[in-house]
């Protein structure tokens, strides 16, 4: 299984086997977590592994999952670090799919402690991570999401190779499943537009960003599998319209 197919698989997993992960496993993660692209190459960012037991009272929040690894996600105080700190933990997730490691972000949980690595940094985001005890894949059928036609328009008709990055894009797991994006597709561009604050739930503005890195690292890894060239963009022309509810993100450009 590689990423782009384990998005389609992937669940998040509540309940976890307290056992160890074998060493080799844990080592092909800490070398992944050196190999993964980035958004953006200029933002500086550290993960730490935390062992689940020993760092009980580092980490607290409501809707903890008790796991027996945490990944702590630390970057630069910015909107672009936290959509570069999605688009990064969403392909680990996934990489932790490929391993039949389940995994669930952990929007709520914030840590008390701050390795020397990660000086300057803020954590943005906790992911718990284990074996888990539940099932960590479904069936795509089970993915509870807004139709795919509910959440873009397109200009014009739209080919096959389009339609399978914005299928792929729609299984982006996001914080309450709130979704906070809508596309916009013209000809060889998807343009990605976030909600901007919902005053009844400033929980969820917290970590839209956070979903917007992870829905872009989603048009990626699909572009990848079919083989296109795949730039994200942000077009000035676009940040600058008025829009009632969503504000411009990025631009997916395939060639
Ligand atoms: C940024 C973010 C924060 C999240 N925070 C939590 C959390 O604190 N607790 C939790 O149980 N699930 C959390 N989740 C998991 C979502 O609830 C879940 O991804 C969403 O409901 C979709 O379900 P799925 O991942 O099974 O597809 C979070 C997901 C994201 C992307």
């Amino acid at each position: 299984m590689n990423l782009y197919e384990a998005i389609y698989v992937r669940q998040s997993v509540r309940k976890f086997q307290m056992k160890p992960i074998d060493e080799l496993t844990m080592k092909h993660i800490r070398r992944y977590i050196q190999a993964v692209s980035p958004l953006y190459d200029e933002i500086r960012w550290h993960i730490e592994l935390l062992d689940g037991k020993a760092q009980k009272k580092t980490l607290k929040g409501p809707w903890k999952v008790e796991a027996p690894y945490y990944m702590v996600f630390y970057t630069e105080e910015s909107r672009k670090a936290v959509r570069n700190a999605g688009f990064i933990l969403e392909q680990l997730v996934l990489y932790l799919v490929t391993k039949g490691i389940g995994s669930c972000f952990q929007g709520g949980v914030h840590t008390t402690c701050q390795p020397d690595e990660a000086k300057g940094l803020k954590p943005v985001m906790v992911v718990a991570f284990g074996m888990g005890r539940e099932c960590i894949e479904r069936d795509v059928k089970e993915v509870r999401r807004m139709r795919l036609q509910d959440m873009m328009v397109a200009k014009e008709e739209i080919g096959e190779d389009m339609k399978t990055l914005l299928r792929t894009a729609r299984l982006a797991p996001s914080a309450f499943n709130a979704q906070p994006w809508r596309f916009v597709v013209y000809h060889n561009r998807i343009h990605v537009f976030e909600r901007k604050q919902w005053k009844w739930m400033p929980a969820i503005g917290k970590t839209k960003d956070f979903d917007i890195g992870v829905v872009l690292s989603h048009f990626v890894l699909a572009a990848e599998e079919l083989w296109l060239q795949c730039e994200v963009q942000r077009m000035e022309s676009i940040s600058e319209k008025n829009m009632r509810n969503y504000e411009y993100a990025a631009t997916i450009v395939i060639e």
